[in-house]
């Protein structure tokens, strides 16, 4: 005998911007009024100081229990998760009706996501997301997941968040280097799939600060257009069913080079996204005077230009190896050809490669 079941299920989840995240009458009042039960709060170590009496008040009237974890890629891991997980037991999560709030940086979403998608098979959780990375890119995603065995989100879900909240205002105790690290993802989304985008960052004030970032009417378009076009981007193939995707610029040379050096996974996505445009070059699809160019942008976003990472071929080209195994086989490398436009390059070789390095040490 043989049965084939096939059946589609429909996915709902809200991204909603407010600067009014943490207050009773904002928009998480009606996930703590409809909470039956206990509920879990995940909260960053770095925003507790600074908001953790205005999350006590907000959560007055609901019984609930606060967990603190540290933010940082060393701790996106398994204990993080299983954490999580034990908190989880301790409140008892009901399977539909006492979602998991997780309210910090994009590792404490991801992991906090991550352990709601395996708890019963999948328990709903809700997010606030601290950091810019996390506001205008891990708000978009359906994505959770942890780093294991040496290798950055080795085991993760799609497991979409009921409902995301981003308050621009949390972004006033980012330091400027945390800012830019939020902006390399940015950046990689002008450069490749929106030159108005891109426009904006060009026209960036020379001396901007994260306080500018949290207050500014300016910085929030700049912020809700990022977050616009990243969700119009991921919002076509949720579950990335076609492994060529544009938005992966920027993601094919920098994964190792975070884990082994530590490079701030924003910063890393940047250098990728430039020295895929020195690859572009190489191939004629894009001018060579475009580089300096780049390059003058990134350093108006705060983002290194340089890191010796992005120098050695051999990790480059091992990175490559490994994420084309993570694109099923393919290389399907996202390289841009013009502001806004893209090009998929499937046959790039080492040598290529190390051309396009020492490229870059010329021009830029
Ligand atoms: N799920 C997705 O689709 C997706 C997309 C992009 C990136 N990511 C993941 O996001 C992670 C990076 O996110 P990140 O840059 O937010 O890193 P992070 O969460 O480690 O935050 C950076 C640091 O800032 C601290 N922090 C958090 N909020 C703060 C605030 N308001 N003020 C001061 N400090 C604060 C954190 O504790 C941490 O020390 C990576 O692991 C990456 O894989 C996921
Ligand atoms: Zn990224």
């Amino acid at each position: 005998m043989s049965i084939t079941v096939s059946r589609d299920r429909n996915h709902r989840y809200s991204v909603v911007t407010s600067g009014e995240a943490l207050s009773p009458a904002g928009p998480l009042r009606t996930v703590l009024e409809d909470c039956a039960g206990e509920l879990l709060v995940v909260v960053d170590e770095a925003i507790w100081p600074g908001r953790g009496a205005r999350i006590q008040a907000l959560l007055s009237g609901t019984p609930h229990r606060i967990l603190t974890l540290a933010g940082g890629e060393r701790n996106k891991n398994l204990d993080a998760v299983l954490r999580v997980v034990a908190a989880m037991d301790e409140v008892r999560v009901l399977r539909r009706s006492s979602p998991v709030l997780a309210i910090g940086g994009g590792v404490l979403c991801d992991l906090v996501g991550f352990a709601a998608s395996i708890y019963r098979r999948g328990v709903p959780y809700v997010r606030v997301p601290t950091t810019l990375l996390a506001q205008v890119d891990v708000s978009a995603a359906i994505k959770t997941g942890i780093d294991h065995n040496g290798f950055r989100n080795r085991l993760g879900a799609f497991w979409p968040a009921a409902l995301t909240v981003v308050d621009h205002g949390f972004l006033a105790t980012q330091s400027v280097e945390q800012i830019s690290q939020g902006l390399g993802e940015v950046f990689k989304l002008g450069l490749i799939a929106s030159e108005e985008l891109f426009g904006r960052l060009a026209r960036l004030s020379g001396d901007w600060t994260p306080e500018w970032f949290a207050t500014d009417p300016a910085a929030a378009e700049l912020m809700n257009l990022a977050l616009e076009v990243m969700v119009g981007e991921l919002s076509e193939d949720l579950w990335e069913q076609d492994l060529a995707r544009r938005v992966d610029f920027g993601h094919s040379f920098s994964p190792l080079i975070e884990l082994r050096t530590g490079l701030h996974h924003g910063h890393a996505v940047a250098l990728d996204c430039l020295l895929s445009a020195s690859i572009a070059a190489g191939r004629g699809l894009l001018a060579v005077d475009a580089l300096p160019e780049i390059a003058a942008v990134m350093r108006r976003c705060a983002l290194p230009v340089r890191h010796p990472g992005f120098a050695d071929v051999d990790l480059l080209w091992e990175t490559l190896t490994e994420v084309t195994r993570h694109r099923d086989g393919a290389q399907h490398l996202p390289v841009p050809i013009d502001l806004g436009k893209h090009a998929f390059l499937e046959d790039l070789t080492r040598a290529e490669l190390a051309a396009a390095v020492a490229r870059l040490r010329q021009v830029v």
